[in-house]
């Protein structure tokens, strides 16, 4: 509890120092007047106070997107709801929960719940029915209203979000659940609704059952960004229903759910639009591995995770998309798409409901293909199961993205002729992107980032050339833009980088354009002081921390 009373059952509290993430909370200590009998039910009840820990943000009206009134939002995963409430708060326990929430007028409650009711006086009931782990309550209360986008969803936003987020979401989502019931069985959480965040919400999508939070950044207007949903979409079985025990086998979430939203993509959108969007997620552990060196001991699946070490600060690449190529490994090793598929499926089935360890999953495989099990597949030297978890660098097996090539081809064609020292001006012309997908435009962008800096010259040319780049609203190629910019040091653009950082706090946005400012010249450094301390207060509290880590400013005890 953030600054909870504590009351006579609690132990005495260390100084604040001498405790990993302080402002977490403290644990709470109960001692039972007598040894409770085996099997004996017991209630308690306890009284406390929380609010100022990391996991409940409160938000002034500027900090929001109508500016006109407070936001309360909260943030779990990983291991911040023990500042909002008392709990086991690790992802091995499950339960159920109810809450009432009494708002001040003018207010709406929200929450990860089967059942929502309004009653009178501005207090709303919830329920959840299915067991989940305490990473998965949240609560949101603010100025929301919602409208229906399909026949079990609805989004929820602030009143002038509202029309946009109707527009982009309108009839889509239930296509994404049907397909996600066909592959790996029954959607059991009742609805699926969507909340758009504030600006400032520090993920891209954090898969709250029943209620999805998402950052108002993949608003983009085409739909170009539904990846993100379908990510979420994909927690309801990965995650939500099998959840992994420990945060040091965060894989298990991420990898499996990475793998299955890609399948329903490749459903829903086909083969060559997938393996585009997977080669932009191997870009990203590209340069991830690249920044900490292959053999950093993050960039295993299985990381050991030592007492007092905050969970949230091994978060990287390497658990989605090692994660994601370890899965295509086991779909590799069975040769058939519809037999995996029902893996996945007797899978979810084995484990629902449960937590599990990278153990039980891997045993279960072989259980599941007795025939695999037999040619010893989990020690295939180079491949060994224990190799992939417990080795870190590179993915010894990357799935065959070579259905994309028609999409990235003329991409990386392209980037090539931008990279060159003595333009082609004829053959970059001859090249029209007007049509090309936004995926395709990160992509290329991609190469143009990792090519750079370009020769002299090269990327104002590019900049005036494609407004449609350098000029973009959609989130995934501002960043992209902005990296380029700085990657350049284009003085001249510094301001787009600037206008981004203060449009939206997502973590995976601010940090690698603070880092790449920190690695500039003065000029970007400079750059990167005047941002920060203007958008500081908006941002996530542990947002903030990391920010001032690149920055070498000091970070108070947390
Ligand atoms: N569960 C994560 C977000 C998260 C991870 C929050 C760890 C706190 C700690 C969520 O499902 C996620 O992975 N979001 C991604 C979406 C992307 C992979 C499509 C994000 O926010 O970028
Ligand atoms: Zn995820």
């Amino acid at each position: 509890m953030g600054s909870g009373r504590e009351g006579s059952l609690a132990a005495p509290v260390l100084p604040a120092q001498s405790r990993p993430f302080a402002s977490y909370g403290s644990a709470l200590h109960i001692a039972l007047p007598q040894p409770p009998r085996a099997g004996q039910l017991l209630t308690l009840h306890i009284d406390y106070e929380a609010g100022e820990g990391p996991g409940v943000c409160w938000l002034s009206p500027e900090q929001t997107a109508g500016k006109q009134k407070p936001y309360m939002y909260t943030q779990g995963q990983a291991v911040l709801n023990r500042s909002f409430f008392p709990c086991f708060d690790t992802p091995s326990v499950k339960c159920t929960y109810s809450a009432e929430v009494k708002v001040p007028e003018g207010f709406t409650a929200v929450m990860s719940a089967t059942s929502w009711e309004r009653e009178k006086d501005n207090t709303f009931i919830f329920k959840m029915s299915q067991p989940i782990p305490s990473y998965l309550i949240a609560l949101a209360v603010g100025d929301i209203v919602s409208a229906d986008v399909g026949p079990r969803s609805r989004v929820w936003a602030e009143p002038c979000l509202i029309e946009a987020a109707k527009k982009e979401y309108d009839g889509v989502i239930e296509e994404f659940l049907v397909v996600g019931e066909k592959l790996f069985g029954p959607y059991v959480w009742g609805r699926y609704d969507i909340l758009f965040m504030p600006p400032s919400f520090p993920f891209g999508g954090m898969e709250n059952p029943c209620l999805t939070f998402l950052t108002p950044c993949v608003l983009a207007g085409d739909r170009s960004l539904a990846d993100v949903v379908i990510h979420e979409i994909s927690h309801s079985w990965f995650g939500n229903l099998v959840t992994n025990a420990t945060w040091g086998e965060f894989w298990l979430n991420e990898g499996f759910t990475m793998y299955a939203q890609r399948r329903i993509s490749t459903e829903v959108y086909g083969l060559p639009y997938t393996c585009l969007e997977a080669a932009t997620g191997r870009a990203l552990l590209r340069q991830h591995m690249d920044n900490t060196g292959e053999d950093h001991p993050l960039n295993k699946l299985r990381v050991v995770i030592e007492p007092g070490v905050n969970p949230e600060d091994t978060y990287n690449e390497t658990p989605y998309e090692k994660g994601f190529c370890f899965v295509s490994y086991l779909a590799h090793l069975v040769g058939d798409q519809s037999k995996f598929d029902g893996f996945l499926q007797a899978y979810v089935n084995r484990f629902k409901f449960q937590s599990i360890t990278a153990d039980d999953a891997l045993g279960f495989f072989l259980e599941y293909f007795p025939e695999l099990k037999e040619k010893g597949v989990d020690t295939i030297p180079g491949f060994e199961f224990d190799r992939w978890l417990n080795t870190p660098g590179w993915p010894p097996y990357l799935p065959d993205l070579s259905p994309g090539e028609q999409l990235m081809k003329p991409a990386e064609e392209l980037a090539e002729l931008w990279a060159a020292d003595g333009l082609n001006v004829e053959a970059i012309e001859a090249v029209d992107i007007a049509a090309w997908r936004t995926y395709q435009l990160v992509y290329f962008l991609d190469q143009i980032l990792q090519k750079s800096p370009l020769p002299e010259g090269n990327v104002e040319r590019l900049s005036k050339m494609y407004p449609k780049i350098s000029r973009a609203q959609n989130a995934e190629l501002r960043l992209r833009w902005c990296q380029i910019i700085l990657k350049n040091n284009l003085e001249a653009e510094y301001s787009k980088v600037k206008d981004f950082l203060h449009s939206q706090g997502k973590q995976k946005y601010t940090l690698p354009l603070y880092r790449a400012m920190w690695a500039g010249p003065e000029a970007a450094r400079a750059l990167a002081m005047e941002t920060f301390s203007a958008t500081a207060p908006q941002l996530h509290v542990n947002v903030q921390n990391y920010v001032k880590k690149i920055l070498g400013l000091e970070v108070a005890e947390n």
